[in-house]
């Protein structure tokens, strides 16, 4: 639609491109109609003139909510409880196996969710260390750190609520257990649950802060949006902060060359360090 007052040049989105792929690694560079998509609506809402006029002050503002804004509107932050459930199998059947033992004496795990979004993943992993610990959770640490980039998201995950539908993988013993259900027909997520997760925005691209070593990290379905030298940068990355013999999980139809990275390969989308 050339001509209309929105219109995003070539010039305007390979700023807006360049931008976010310099400082979230997101790789939009062929999906200018989605950024389009996504952004006309706000743009005209608040009132730029054109998307020349937004990225000058965007650029300007130190307080860095415009940022904040962008990165909300052009993440995609598809998920749902459950998902991947192959990879909650393996943890059960394999890993926590091999973690009660080997943590016998500390009964410490540190587990990261890396993209976390609106809360789906860390609550189902919550969900199934309250079930693989059984009686013995409360002698456990098993607190699941859950960042993501988008405040957008974060928001949702810690009010942790969601509709019927949203929960409808989740099984009707975990359901009963895990979930209340609120006047507007919403089910909120249970304290008890909530409490095992900690929510905090943090941008992948970023040197990671971890004191402490890790031995689960969930890191699925986020690298698609990646460029090949960015995700083996982030792989390299994740590999330094893990406990060896740790577990990285990535979404199932995510691609990284197995040579390129440092991780034993355990099966499709499961890594060993
Ligand atoms: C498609 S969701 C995946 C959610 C969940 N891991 C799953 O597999 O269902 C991808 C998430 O990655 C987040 N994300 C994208 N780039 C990021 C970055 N540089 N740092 C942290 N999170 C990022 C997005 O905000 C989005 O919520």
């Amino acid at each position: 639609m050339k001509g209309c007052e929105y219109f995003m040049t070539d010039e305007e989105f390979y700023r807006i491109y360049t931008f976010l792929k310099s400082r979230y690694g997101i790789d939009m560079g062929r999906k200018k109609e989605i950024v389009v998509g996504r952004m006309e609506h706000y743009i005209k809402m608040k009132g730029y003139p054109s998307y020349t006029a937004y990225m000058n002050v965007l650029e300007k503002d130190i307080t860095g909510n415009l940022e904040k804004e962008l990165v909300n509107l052009l993440t995609t932050n598809h998920t749902f409880f459950m998902r991947e459930h192959e990879h909650f199998d393996y943890l059960k059947q394999i890993v926590l196996p091999w973690l009660r033992q080997k943590e016998a004496k500390n009964k410490d795990l540190c587990i990261w969710c890396g993209a976390a979004s609106t809360g789906e993943e860390p609550y189902t992993l919550a969900m199934i260390m309250k079930e693989f610990f059984g009686l013995e959770h409360h002698l456990w640490n098993t607190e699941i750190l859950a960042t993501d980039i988008s405040t957008e998201v974060l928001r949702q995950a810690i009010r942790g609520k969601y509709t019927r539908e949203q929960i409808d993988k989740i099984p009707q013993a975990w359901k009963n257990r895990y979930f209340r259900e609120d006047i507007n027909h919403e089910f909120e997520v249970s304290e008890e649950i909530k409490k095992e997760v900690i929510f905090r925005q943090f941008n992948l691209m970023d040197p990671f802060p971890f004191k402490r070593k890790m031995h689960i990290v969930f890191l699925r379905n986020v690298m698609i949006y990646f460029d090949s030298a960015t995700k083996r940068q982030l792989i390299q990355k994740v590999y330094d902060v893990m406990e060896p013999g740790g577990y990285l999980f990535i979404g199932r139809t995510e691609v990284i060359d197995r040579k390129q990275i440092p991780f034993q390969f355990v099966k499709p989308s499961i890594f060993r360090k």
